[in-house]
């Protein structure tokens, strides 16, 4: 759904509601998104959980949420968690969003890549593949023949699996280059007619995985030379955010990159890094 749709959905008064829906219920809710995503809804958002979660309450035949938040709570609901999670993300984003990084992005890898071992960059947050699209797009340009590594992440696993399939609506991608679309993707056919397709080739370059950044423990993912972690701090409190940076600090070459989104500022949060440009860190210590 559209920003401006999906904000007219989050208010009540458009759409009243046919679900109970308390205040205890609104509480819950934001407990259990902030255990288990570190996503902490402020008490402006009891419209938006409505809209985004009475969907899976309906398809659950529920006529309450408390009733649905019971189904969580049991055994039965293990399954249940995941459609909870992906309901409640906000996954907007879209290709070479805050281009800077990616100018940014193709002077560090013409620098760096090249060694013994591959240029490594991590989109953490990559929504519906935009942004990992995107660092592709840029280092199959800047590098040639030297390889590069990519890896995109997501807690939600309803993106993560548009994100791989690599298709988009033409209004998605009408304000890239005529030969930037020309070199990496197919129109599509069948389906999805009136939509064009990342070229499989440069698809598979990157490998999709579900990663949860609250996590204590992270699978093994080795270092990177770029993360980016864009527009999903914002999220977390600061004690989260202080965590994340913790660890991303572990997963970064010394002469590594962290970029960040427009209106997340780390400077008050954490010593590990240090600014290097706008929106951009490198390690403190590097
Ligand atoms: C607004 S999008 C940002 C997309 C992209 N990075 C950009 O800047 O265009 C935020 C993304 O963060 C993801 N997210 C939220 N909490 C997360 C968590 N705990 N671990 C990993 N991803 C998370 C959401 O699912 C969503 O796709």
């Amino acid at each position: 759904m559209g920003g401006v749709l999906r904000a007219l959905a989050d208010t009540e008064a458009i759409f009243p509601r046919d679900l109970h829906f308390s205040e205890a219920d609104f509480r819950a809710v934001r407990s259990l998104l902030y255990h288990k995503t570190g996503i902490a809804l402020s008490d402006a958002k009891n419209h938006m959980a409505y809209a985004r979660l009475a969907k899976r309450v309906r398809h659950q035949g529920f006529k309450s949420f408390a009733d649905y938040l019971a189904l969580l709570d049991s055994p039965e609901g293990a399954n249940e968690w995941e459609h909870f999670i992906n309901a409640l993300t906000t996954n907007l984003t879209s290709f070479f969003r805050e281009n800077h990084h990616f100018d940014l992005l193709q002077q560090h890898a013409r620098q760096y890549a090249g060694g013994a071992d591959a240029y490594r960059v991590w989109s953490s947050a990559a929504s519906t593949g935009e942004e990992p699209y995107s660092i592709l797009f840029t280092l199959a340009q800047s590098l040639a023949a030297r390889s590069y590594d990519i890896v995109a992440s997501d807690i939600d696993t309803q993106v993560l699996a548009k994100a791989a399939a690599g298709v988009y609506g033409y209004d998605r991608v009408s304000k890239l280059a005529p030969a930037l679309l020309q070199r990496f993707f197919v129109r599509g056919v069948g389906s999805n007619a009136g939509k064009v397709k990342v070229k499989a080739a440069y698809a598979q370059q990157i490998q999709f995985r579900q990663l949860n950044l609250v996590d204590d423990s992270w699978p093994q993912l080795g270092l990177f030379d770029v993360i980016f972690c864009r527009n999903v701090l914002i999220y977390f409190d600061k004690q989260t955010q202080a965590g994340i940076l913790e660890h991303f600090a572990r997963h970064l070459k010394p002469h590594g990159l962290l970029l960040l989104g427009h209106s997340e500022n780390i400077q008050h949060i954490s010593n590990t890094f240090a600014p290097c440009g706008k929106t951009a860190y490198r390690l403190a210590r590097g």
